[in-house]
Parts: structure tokens; sequence; C-alpha cells
């Protein structure tokens, strides 16, 4: 069967699935406050994660990326990894993670199949590190991401959000931490999504400030595989670890895109931005609905945009990025 192509011939070899919208952290750039997840809402089952992750990989799909919220508040998550793991045609299983339940469960994740993690680590800093993300939990997390190294992850990526007059110091401190470590730690330039205001007024800065001086400390870009995420990437010979930026932002960002989304209540989002998802969960209950599902995937596909216009000022639909899985 032909892979996943939309009509500017990029193609789609990688979901990106949220398992939950609940998370127990509160990054400001994220979660609005006040926030509370509506306690009715049923996530997708087992079953359904399956058949959906099935679909896909019958078109094609061989990454899947398990998010939220935070995928590791669900009890059964290690089992949703081996379930995710255990599809024909899946060759990697990555998540994103607030590294909360990292230390404790970093071993089990990796052998129920978990091949590639994401920790998202906004400030070296306790005091701004609990400032930003609502819990006083640096040391925790950095705890968490010694255990997933020590556990067979061969490298792990680091997330922050960059964050003008807070995190945009922490740059030097950032490059000695990851000097000796097989860690890509990457700046993602703030979303302005539909819930927040002051904070993008305030704190939204461009990631080309930091490329800037990367470039000029002896940093090197690195070229784009054709299955790469969106980040730019920079190596520098004396460090072990490397640097990314994610500039979503910047006018090409879009042509690169290589993922889709499923959210937790089975819905397909073409983009982070600007779309009300398409229903697949009626086509989740049985296996005899998997030519159908995949004809809807296929049929949604034909509608995704070329971009989502960030650069153009549109904060888009999403509420909150929590609510499709970042
Ligand atoms: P890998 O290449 O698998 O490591 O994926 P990734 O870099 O996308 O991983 P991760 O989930 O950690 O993504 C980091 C953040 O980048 C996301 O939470 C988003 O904020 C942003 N991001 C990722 N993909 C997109 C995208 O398609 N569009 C936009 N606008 N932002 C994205
Ligand atoms: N802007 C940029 N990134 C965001 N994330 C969540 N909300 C935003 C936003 N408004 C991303 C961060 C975090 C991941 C879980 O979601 O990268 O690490
Ligand atoms: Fe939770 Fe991640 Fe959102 Fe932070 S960014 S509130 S850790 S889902």
């Amino acid at each position: 069967m032909s892979p996943l192509e939309d009509g500017f011939s990029r193609r789609f070899y990688y979901l990106r699935l949220s398992v939950t919208d609940v998370c127990n952290f509160r990054c400001t750039y994220c979660l609005p406050d006040g926030y509370r997840p509506d306690g009715r809402k049923s996530f997708l089952s087992q079953e359904e994660i399956r058949r959906v992750v099935a679909g896909f990989a019958a078109m094609g799909t061989r990454k899947v990326r398990l998010t939220g919220g935070e995928p590791s508040l669900r009890r059964d998550f290690t089992q949703i990894i081996e379930t995710v793991a255990n599809t024909p045609g899946i060759e990697k299983v990555a998540m994103t993670t607030n590294g909360y339940r990292l230390k404790e469960r970093a071993k089990e994740w990796f052998d129920a199949g978990l091949t590639a993690l994401n920790v998202s680590v906004d400030s070296l800093d306790p005091r701004q590190f609990h400032q930003i993300t609502g819990e006083n939990k640096l040391a925790e997390v950095m705890e968490g991401i010694e255990a997933a190294l020590a556990a067979g992850f061969k490298s792990v990526k680091i997330n922050a959000v960059l964050l003008k007059g807070l995190n945009d110091q922490q740059l030097g401190a950032f490059l000695a931490w990851i000097k000796d470590k097989p860690i890509e730690l990457r700046f993602i330039e703030l979303m302005q999504t539909g819930e927040m205001d002051s904070l993008f007024r305030d704190h939204h800065t461009s990631g080309e400030l930091i490329k800037q001086q990367l470039l000029g400390d002896g940093w090197v870009q690195q070229l784009r595989g054709q299955d790469d995420g969106p980040a730019q990437v920079f190596m520098h010979p004396q460090s072990q670890g490397g640097v990314g930026l994610i500039m979503p932002y910047s006018k090409d960002f879009c042509a690169g895109c290589n993922r889709l989304r499923v959210s937790s209540v089975g819905k397909l989002h073409l983009c982070l931005f600007g779309d009300h998802g398409v229903e697949l969960r009626d086509l989740l209950s049985a296996d005899a609905q998997q030519d159908e599902l995949q004809h809807r995937i296929r049929h949604a596909l034909t509608g995704k945009v070329a971009t989502h216009r960030l650069h153009e000022g549109n904060a888009g639909m999403t509420p909150h990025l929590a609510s499709i899985g970042g």
C-alpha cells in the first residue's frame, strides 16, 4: 500500500498519539491557570490504541510518539508501550514526558519497548523551574534523566520552551550540563495558543538569537535527514551533547512536516493549529473496521493545509497543546 501523503507531497511515517490530556504539572505556556481536566472524558482504551496504531502502521507509519498531558499518569502506560511496540511495522516508540515518573519507571518502559525519550526541562535553576512548571521537582527530574541513561536509552532529548527574561539567560548552564552527556537539548519557540495572551506578549522570543550565539561560539549546523523532525541541529567538536532549535515562527517550518496527531479521545489532527480534528473513534471498536478507518484517514489528509501560519499571527483554535498532545 502507498504511504500516507498529502497534497503537497509531504509523507507521513510518524504518528503522535496522545494518551491523556491530564497533567500533574502546570507549565505556564501549556496549561492555563484554573484549567481543570474534564473528569468525564474517557481516553482511548488499550484496544482502541491497538487498532488506531495498526491502521496507521498498515499505511506506512514506522514511528509512534506517546504524548499527553503526562502519558505516565495512565496506570496502563507500560502496557500501552507494549501494545504499540508489538504492532507489526512500528520500529520506534518514543515518549514526551515531564520526567515525573522517570526515576522509578525508566527501566520498566525501556524493557517494554520504548526506544526514545524527550523530557521537558525548562530551566536548570530550581526556583525558575518551579516558577515555570508550578512544581518544585527539578532534582527529581534530573535524577530521572540519569536513570533513563543508565536504563539503556542511548540518548535523551530535553525540551526547553524559550522564554524571554526567564530561561533565555540559561544557555551557558545548559551547554555546560550537556558537554559530556549524550543529550540533545532543544529550545522551542513559545507558541501562542488560544488561551494565552500576556505570556506570549511578554515572553515570546525568536530562536534566531540562540542560533547566532551558537554559530559565534563554534557550533556547526548539521544537515537535515529526510525523516528528521523540525529541529535545526547544531554540534560542537568539544561537546558530546547537541543543541536543536525548533522555530515554528520561521517561514518554511511546515514544509518539512512529517507527522500526524491523534488526540486522547480519538480525533485525527492534521496540524497543531487551526483544525477541529476528524473523528476516528467510531471506527475503533472492531478489527473489521480497519479498511474504513484507513480510508477515512487517507481522505482526511487531502485537507491538510500547507502551513499553520503562526508567522502571520494566527493563534489558531488550539486552546492549549496538552489538548492534542504537543
Ligand atoms: P522527534 O523528532 O521525534 O524527537 O520529535 P519532536 O522533536 O517533535 O519531539 P517533541 O514531542 O519533544 O516535540 C517538541 C515540541 O516541538 C512539541 O511539543 C511542540 O511544541 C513542537 N513541535 C513538534 N512538532 C511540531 C509541529 O509539527 N508543529 C509545531 N508548530 N510544533 C511542533
Ligand atoms: N509553546 C511551545 N511549546 C509548547 N509545549 C507545550 N505548550 C507549548 C507552547 N505554548 C511543548 C513543550 C513541552 C511539550 C510537552 O509541549 O515542548 O516540552
Ligand atoms: Fe504538562 Fe507537558 Fe503541558 Fe507542562 S508542557 S503542563 S508537563 S503537558
